[in-house]
């Protein structure tokens, strides 16, 4: 018997949620260590960035070197008509912030601040599991997927989509569904996955 999407899930974030503080903050410098050896970004790179929700691997310290390298980042926001997709909203030290429905911070919206997918050089994702053929499984909202489909169908170059994940959260297979979007490049603490 195959065990379904919802099962591995649950399973999964348990398995994440798990980790200790410490085992948390050792796979966040890990992960910075090995995002700048695998990556190499062009000068002043628009990079989406995600903040960890639900025992994600932290993106903190990651997000304080790329700005610290002269990176524009942004973070996702639920468009506020279709409450279903993503817009990509500029965020700075001192942007300001509120909870969106899933208790996620992301930037206030101002309309002024957003990037087009487009636009963006790179997208950080975060996800709850993948598998050996680089399919990613998220929380079951398809907000990645919804807001990824046009990218997928017509084969934009960018921006390069990069899942983060721990180590932990990787499965032989997952089962996929057709709109699920796959990622080319996945990057945990001790690994780079490319496909
Ligand atoms: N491109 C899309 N267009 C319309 N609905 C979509 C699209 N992608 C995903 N969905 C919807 O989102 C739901 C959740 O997608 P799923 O892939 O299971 O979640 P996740 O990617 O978060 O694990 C699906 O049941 C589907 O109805
Ligand atoms: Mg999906």
């Amino acid at each position: 018997m195959t065990t379904s999407r919802k099962e591995i899930r649950n399973i999964i974030r348990k398995l994440r949620n798990s980790l200790t503080e410490e085992q948390q903050k050792e796979a966040e410098q890990n992960l910075t260590i090995n995002f700048s050896q695998h990556v190499k970004l062009p000068k002043n790179a628009r990079i989406g960035v995600y903040l960890e929700n639900d025992g994600e691997l932290r993106t903190n310290l990651l997000i304080q070197t790329l700005w610290s390298k002269g990176m524009d980042l942004y973070l996702p926001v639920i468009h506020p008509f279709s409450g279903v997709t993503l817009l990509f909203q500029q965020y700075e030290k001192n942007s300001p912030m509120r909870q969106n429905r899933y208790a996620i911070l992301e930037p206030e919206l101002n309309c002024s601040h957003i990037c087009p997918l487009a636009q963006l050089d790179y997208l950080l994702l975060p996800l709850v599991a993948f598998d050996d053929a680089g399919n990613r499984l998220g929380m079951g909202g398809g907000y990645y997927d919804r807001t990824l489909a046009r990218y997928y169908r017509e084969q934009w170059q960018q921006p390069k989509l990069i899942g983060l994940a721990h180590d932990c959260q990787k499965v032989a297979a997952l089962p996929t569904e057709a709109w699920d979007v796959p990622l080319p490049t996945i990057i945990t603490p001790q690994q780079c996955y490319q496909w």
